[in-house]
């Protein structure tokens, strides 16, 4: 029996000499100490003995499987070691720092910065939370003109709920603040803080309480621009206009103009840039027109002129407004609005 065991230990030791790694060594284990393996086997074999060598046998046996229990874990921990230092090799190259990316639409209104400030335009921010004052009546939109109706918004009601009516109805209390509607409040801001001559383009986000579909959001960004000074007229506006087109889609894109209302301007325009696409054959990005419809513009009206504070007798000025979603859209080729602010990386990354 002595013999047998020390030559099952010259055997194990043999065997975890070779070993190399974890699973290795498991399956070394599971060979002799495991529920068949041939230590316990002969371990269990020890009861079969006759009483006077089941004693030594016994204590052999015992000691041996402590002994190798002993160096199998004592290899556990150098074999991990092993693992642990080859991953902290200083030679490997280092794993990657992931770092974000701007949204479409930065990189589209950073593009548009750089060329208005390369003009000579400020750019501006400005509050989201609005009066009602400056984001409709200011701009020649008073309380129950009908262009309030394609700019419902949500309103901030400060003041304590009214109480309640017969029938439990309460009281409809017209709020003052509301989630501005476009960025045009900030004209009034701008020439009540700044005067004439002034030049400045205003990019911001803007509210509408809209039905979503592919073209609508509730929540959305535009770009507006304005230009104050002495002696300007419709020219100007169309050449900064171009220009920017020119900067967006190409250096043939062409620029055609058509009367369109918008109570803060007179007269008001709809800007259209001749389709990148189909370079004015028509097709599916142009609905087959040929153009797209961008920018909201116009000679800024003298009640806005007044409301801001500068006399129109002296100054004119011209005002326009992009939806940058819509521009995004078209530039790169995005068929869905609600895209932009679904937080979905495998869309943002593709920018
Ligand atoms: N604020 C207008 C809108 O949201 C767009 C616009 C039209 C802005 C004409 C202007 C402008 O500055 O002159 O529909």
């Amino acid at each position: 029996m002595e013999s047998e065991l020390n030559n099952l230990k010259q055997k194990i030791l043999g065997d975890l000499e070779k070993i190399k790694d974890l699973p290795a060594l498991r399956a070394l284990e599971i060979k002799y100490l495991g529920r068949k393996g041939e230590l316990t086997k002969i371990l269990r074999g020890v009861a079969d003995l006759a009483e006077e060598e089941k004693k030594t046998a016994g204590r052999l046996a015992n000691e041996l499987k402590k002994e190798i229990t002993a160096r199998l874990e004592q290899a556990k921990i150098e074999l991990a070691n092993i693992r642990s230092q080859a991953y902290a090799d200083p030679t490997l190259p280092g794993s990657e720092v992931k770092t974000g990316q701007l949204h479409p639409i930065t990189i589209l209104q950073n593009e548009i910065e750089d060329l208005f400030t390369s003009l000579g335009f400020m750019v501006l921010d400005g509050p989201e939370l609005e009066s009602d004052y400056y984001n409709f009546t200011a701009l020649n939109i008073p309380p129950y003109h009908p262009a309030r109706d394609m700019q419902d918004t949500f309103y901030v009601d400060l003041t304590p709920p009214a109480p309640l009516l017969k029938g439990g109805l309460r009281g409809v209390i017209p709020s003052s603040l509301l989630m501005r509607t476009q960025t045009s409040p900030m004209q009034i801001r701008a020439m009540k803080k700044y005067g004439a001559p002034l030049r400045c383009i205003v990019p911001g986000r803007c509210f509408r309480s809209e039905a979503t579909d592919v073209r609508h959001e509730h929540t959305f960004y535009q770009l507006e621009g304005l230009m104050i000074d002495q002696g300007i007229n419709f020219s100007h506006l169309k050449g900064v206009l171009e220009v920017l087109g020119k900067k967006l889609f190409g250096p043939d894109t062409k620029l055609r103009m058509r009367p369109k209302f918008y109570p803060f301007v007179e007269p008001g325009s709809n800007g259209e840039y001749s389709c990148f696409l189909c370079r004015g054959q028509g097709c599916r990005v142009c609905k087959n027109t040929g153009w797209l419809e961008i920018v909201g513009c116009g000679l800024v009206h003298p009640g806005v002129l007044k409301a801001g504070g500068i006399d129109p007798s002296k100054y004119q000025g011209f005002a326009f407004g992009y939806g940058l979603d819509r521009l995004a859209m078209l530039k790169y080729n995005i068929n869905d609005i609600r895209l932009f602010h679904g937080g979905d990386l495998k869309f943002l990354k593709q920018f």
